[in-house]
């Protein structure tokens, strides 16, 4: 064979190669982004309720205090979804609450928890989304009335409540507490329900997963904070770990309402490893005493 065929095919071989070993990646950090994704809950909150609805095309009614928000289609359409988004703008739409067109998302969009999620972890979450089929869903208008529709008000109550990531372990953790701390706090955002919100609908820190008979769509959530009396702190590790797979309780009970759609489209999904973490750093944390209770009507 002539030298210059050969150079030509190892040249091509080579490329080839490069090529095969690119679309593997590619392959293995969307695969990483559908486990993410679903630790995210994402799916529950951006699909609708509708029988047969394209997951992630958005149109699913939240009902808050303050209104009904609609999630919008995220899926890779480059008209109605974010097709056209690049790895900047999902970063800062995630982690940073913040619009490609510069406008503050309302915090029905847990980025306040989002925010401390790795860039890496997220991009992987954009790799996998943008693997999905296309809706042409238009967005719904949220139905919220003002001074709460105003989207600029937002500015001040992020200057307010949001505390921009990353996410920071506590001191001397374990890397199994490390590990449940970053998908409780950042991924599974567990907080954004179990913690209770001021009037501003901003999580009061100061009672960190202590329950709220408040919640949304008017639901009571308890306390999960390893209280003895008034919180978890009976439920032993592997009653965790099997409650987040399965919805059942100690007591046999089935679990309900949102709770069990985070089981069915998240935690449920999740390794037998990262379950544990989770349940390891919640009895790690600190326990509060907080009695969660529906008012009588
Ligand atoms: C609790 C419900 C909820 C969850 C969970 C949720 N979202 Fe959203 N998301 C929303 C709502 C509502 C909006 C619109 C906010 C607004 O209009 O200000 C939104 C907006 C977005 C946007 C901006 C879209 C646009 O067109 O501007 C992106 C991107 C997004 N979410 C991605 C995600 C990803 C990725 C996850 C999982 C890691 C996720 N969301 C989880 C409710 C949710
Ligand atoms: C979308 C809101 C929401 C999110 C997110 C959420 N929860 Fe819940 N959780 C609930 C509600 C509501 C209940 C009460 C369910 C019921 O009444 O059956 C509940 C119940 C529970 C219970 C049962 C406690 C008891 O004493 O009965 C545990 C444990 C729990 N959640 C853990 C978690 C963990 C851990 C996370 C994060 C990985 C999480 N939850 C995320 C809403 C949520």
């Amino acid at each position: 064979m002539p030298l210059r065929t050969m150079t030509f095919c190892g040249v091509f071989v080579g490329c080839m190669l490069m090529l095969w070993q690119s679309l593997v990646i590619a392959e293995t950090v969307a695969q990483k982004g559908a486990y993410l994704t679903a630790a995210g809950g994402c799916f529950g909150c951006h699909t609708n309720t509708v029988k047969d609805s394209q997951p992630f095309a958005g149109g699913r009614a939240l009902k808050t205090p303050f209104g009904v928000f609609y999630s919008p289609n995220i899926t890779p359409d480059t008209k109605n979804g974010i097709g056209g988004w690049s790895d900047a703008q999902f970063l800062k739409a995630l982690k940073n609450g913040v619009s490609p067109s510069g406008h503050p998302y309302f915090p029905v969009f847990p980025y306040t928890s989002y925010t401390k999620i790795t860039d890496e972890d997220a991009l992987a979450i954009k790799a996998y989304l943008f693997t999905l089929p296309k809706a042409a869903t238009i967005d719904k208008p949220h139905e919220v009335s003002a001074p709460f529709s105003w989207r600029w008000l937002q500015w001040g109550w992020r200057l307010l409540f949001f505390d921009e990531g990353p996410y920071v372990a506590a001191s001397g953790a374990s890397e199994k507490i490390a590990r449940g701390g970053y998908l409780v706090q950042a991924l599974t955002h567990c907080g954004e329900c179990h913690t209770p919100r001021n009037v501003f609908g901003a999580v009061n820190n100061d009672l960190y997963l202590a329950g709220t008979a408040d919640g949304g769509e008017g639901e009571l959530v308890p306390n999960i904070t390893p209280d003895m009396e008034t919180g978890i702190g009976d439920w032993s590790e592997a009653d965790l770990v099997s409650f987040m797979k399965s919805g059942m309780m100690p007591d046999f009970d089935n679990v309900q309402g949102s709770m069990a759609e985070v089981i069915d489209h998240s935690l449920s999904k999740l390794t037998d490893g990262d379950l544990a973490a989770i349940a390891g750093y919640l009895k790690s944390i600190k326990p509060i005493r907080n009695v969660v209770t529906k008012p009588k009507s």
